[in-house]
């Protein structure tokens, strides 16, 4: 992009608004072209205080040599900043001698517009000699947590070219007041200096396009006779690794071509008896994993796992798998929704998986399909849409003779012959629920609309927003023709739910343990952006003995960490109108929230922590000397073993699911204040880690998780406030 560009062209104050109203922060990257610079003297920006610095030349901020030629410096402006300005300098390494300012006025940028012709900048050296260097300006629109991750890798491997300072934090507020310092007075300085990389998981991956975190097709890794890399199906399905990789979705023009021949003459597509994908042979149910499957205990407890097995002994052979069918018009949040319908069965330990109709045609086809393609009257574009479903709908229907309970099955599926395509696929096989999303909210639509061309790999490589916006709009237009509202089978109507204001859910012919719940986690949820806060009480004297369970006080650094936290919260929250605290009913964590004023709290007995029955009190040395055995079973299965008159984790998971329900439903941000093993599990949910490395995720003391629940998914960002 040129100078002033953004992804958006749209300078005027209307296109400032809605940049405005999508949120997020305004990425400004500044580069100089310059052969001659040795590094004896280096460029520099400086300008307004204190978004570039400061205006004292002495205080610039020094760019980084990207490459031979380039130079780099970026910052991070609010979308409502006040006008920026700036300018470049040069400036001597060493020697004491006087900067050179560039010529002109100052640079300005407003509400992410650069004002004026710059891509340019001339300087005056001695004498008349006049340098002139090319310079690039980017602004573009970045999520607080794709900067949260850009800082970390920033601060981890001093990447030059990555984010150099962060709106609401003074850029030269050095780290030397360490976290370790106990008075509160630390806190007065920026909360990214406390931000700490959190693990590598699907939730912080940088990835925000739900489609993406998808199942890999398996029935297309073999097409058309050309071969396409996809990862291990079967693998992990914790979204670890699962990226949709645009160099396979893109075909070239030949390989182009062989996918047409594939798709308009070889395979006689358009009804679905037809399709033989690769995978046709798996269609043939492997009797052993069937009946594995069948007898396996499910990973899930109480309830849920009576449920499941109530399911599998007693209900009709289809009734056993469920495939959650959504049907929508673009744009209407379907991804969203089924991203976090998967997560929420995952963690309550149903088999569940992801199939994103998109994804296989990207796969199928390349990203590069415009509109015409989705016409209700282009038989061509209408064929090779319904193979894509039905070769995905396959591939579901394959995993489930494998064991898979819930298949969630995400594409439009707008018209009624499409469905009983579907209908007639799952004959005998498994059970279908639609699950219709309507919106009838003009600004959400278009909100959505935009975040679809900014973040969908379909529109990945059109550079021009604007031509992708109307593209899309085109789209949902030819939809739109042909759309038909669901009135057929077994159906959950979301009506304008995802706001979270108001809106019904409607359903017809629901019935049983699983589609019930689904049913209520829907009608609890919503995609209105808001932060949770996860952190462990301070630490407690047990903590400080090595005692699990009991019910102490705070050690020393425990209350400095009291402290430090309702600092914390304060700063993080200050600018919100409400939110909550929550703790468990154990003194820890009340003593720990203690300190923070100016929210309600409220104390949840399925908050407390995992009961250790008769070990608690007891140190893990004491139990493997005197009760070896529970010792190794709790080693060899974390996760399901029980205490002897206390919980397993599996427990503590089941016990936490009115938490989750109320964690989605809130609209406001919560703090939680709990302990080790609740906090796993909570965590676990939202990072959608598998049941089975809950008991063994990282939930250090003093530091904060913040999940961040919004449009584009979850997201988090850690804190370590003390060590
Ligand atoms: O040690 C602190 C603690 O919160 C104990 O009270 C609790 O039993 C334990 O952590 C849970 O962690 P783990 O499951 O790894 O033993």
């Amino acid at each position: 992009m040129g100078t002033g560009a953004s992804r958006n062209p749209d300078s005027s104050s209307h296109g400032s608004e809605e940049r405005d109203q999508a949120g997020g922060q305004l990425y400004v990257s500044l580069r100089m072209e310059n052969y001659k610079l040795n590094g004896e003297i280096t460029p520099h920006v400086y300008g307004s205080v204190p978004l570039v610095g400061s205006w004292d030349s002495s205080k610039a901020l020094s760019m980084e040599r990207e490459y031979t030629s380039m130079w780099v410096l970026s910052f991070v402006v609010p979308p409502n900043h006040e006008t920026l300005d700036f300018k470049f300098l040069l400036k001597p390494k060493y020697s004491s001698s006087p900067c050179i300012v560039e010529e002109g006025p100052n640079r300005q940028l407003t509400a992410g517009t650069l004002h004026g012709d710059g891509r340019s900048a001339m300087f005056k050296l001695s004498g008349d000699e006049v340098f002139e260097y090319r310079v690039f300006i980017n602004v573009d629109r970045v999520s607080p947590f794709d900067l949260a991750a850009s800082w970390r890798a920033y601060q981890e491997n001093l990447q030059p070219s990555t984010v150099r300072g962060i709106p609401d934090i003074s850029i030269n507020s050095a780290a030397e007041a360490g976290p370790e310092n106990g008075s509160s007075a630390s806190l007065e300085l920026d909360l990214e200096h406390y931000v700490v990389p959190a693990p590598a998981t699907a939730a912080n991956s940088g990835l925000v396009y739900a489609a993406n975190m998808t199942e890999t097709p398996r029935s297309l890794s073999r097409f058309g006779g050309m071969e396409v890399i996809v990862p291990d199906p079967t693998a992990s399905s914790s979204g670890f690794g699962m990226v949709e990789s645009k160099s396979v979705g893109t075909f070239s023009s030949m390989q182009k071509q062989e996918g047409h021949r594939g798709l308009f003459v070889d395979r006689g597509v358009g009804s679905p008896r037809l399709v033989k994908s690769a995978s046709a042979a798996s269609f043939t149910v492997d009797l052993k994993l069937y009946s594995d499957a069948k007898n396996s205990m499910p990973a899930a407890a109480g309830a849920v796992a009576a449920a499941a097995i109530a399911d599998q002994m007693l209900g009709p052979k289809e009734d056993r798998h469920l495939a959650i069918v959504l049907v929508g018009l673009p744009a209407r949040g379907k991804t969203f929704t089924a991203a976090k319908l998967t997560r929420y069965l995952r963690w309550l330990g149903h088999e569940t998986k992801h199939f994103n109709v998109g994804k296989y045609r990207r796969l199928k086809h390349g990203t590069i399909q415009t509109a015409d393609f989705f016409r209700g009257d282009n038989p061509e574009g209408l064929e090779a849409r319904n193979e894509v479903a039905a070769l995905a709908m396959e591939d579901m229907i394959s995993w489930m003779q494998e064991g898979g309970q819930v298949g969630i099955f995400d594409a439009t599926n707008s018209t009624r012959k499409r469905r009983n395509m579907l209908m007639k696929m799952a004959e005998g096989k498994c059970k279908i629920i639609f699950l219709e999303t309507i919106c009838n909210d003009r600004k959400i639509i278009e909100r959505n609309i935009r975040l679809k061309v900014q973040q969908s790999p379909d529109y990945a490589e059109e550079p021009d927003f604007e031509a992708g916006y109307q593209d899309f709009k085109h789209r949902l237009d030819n939809y739109e023709k042909v759309y038909e509202p669901v009135e057929e089978g077994s159906y959950i109507k979301m009506i304008d739910m995802v706001s979270g204001h108001g809106g019904q859910i409607q359903v017809n012919n629901i019935s049983g343990y699983l589609p019930g719940r689904i049913v209520f986690f829907l009608v609890n949820t919503h995609l209105t952006p808001r932060p949770i806060l996860l952190t462990r009480h301070g630490e407690s004297r047990d903590n400080v003995r090595g005692r699990i369970g009991g019910d102490s006080v705070l050690s020393d650094p425990g209350e400095i960490y009291a402290k430090k936290l309702a600092n914390f919260v304060e700063k993080r929250l200050k600018n919100e109108r409400t939110a909550s605290i929550w703790t468990s009913t154990l003194q820890r964590t009340i003593i720990t929230a203690s300190p923070i004023v100016g929210f309600p709290k409220i104390q949840w007995r399925a908050l407390d922590e995992i009961n250790a029955g008769v070990c608690d009190g007891m140190t893990y040395e004491e139990i493997k000397k005197n009760m070896p055995e529970e010792y190794e079973s709790r080693k060899k299965d974390k996760l399901r073993y029980r205490y002897p008159r206390g919980e397993s984790y599996l427990d503590v998971i089941q016990r936490l699911e009115p938490v989750i329900i109320e964690l989605e439903r809130q609209r406001a941000p919560v703090v939680v204040v709990s302990h080790q093993a609740v906090l796993r599990a909570l965590y676990a949910y939202f990072a959608d880690r598998p049941l089975k490395e809950i008991p063994h995720i990282e939930m250090p003391l003093h530091t904060i998780i913040e999940i961040q629940m919004g449009v584009s998914g979850v997201q988090e960002k850690r804190y370590k406030l003390m060590d």
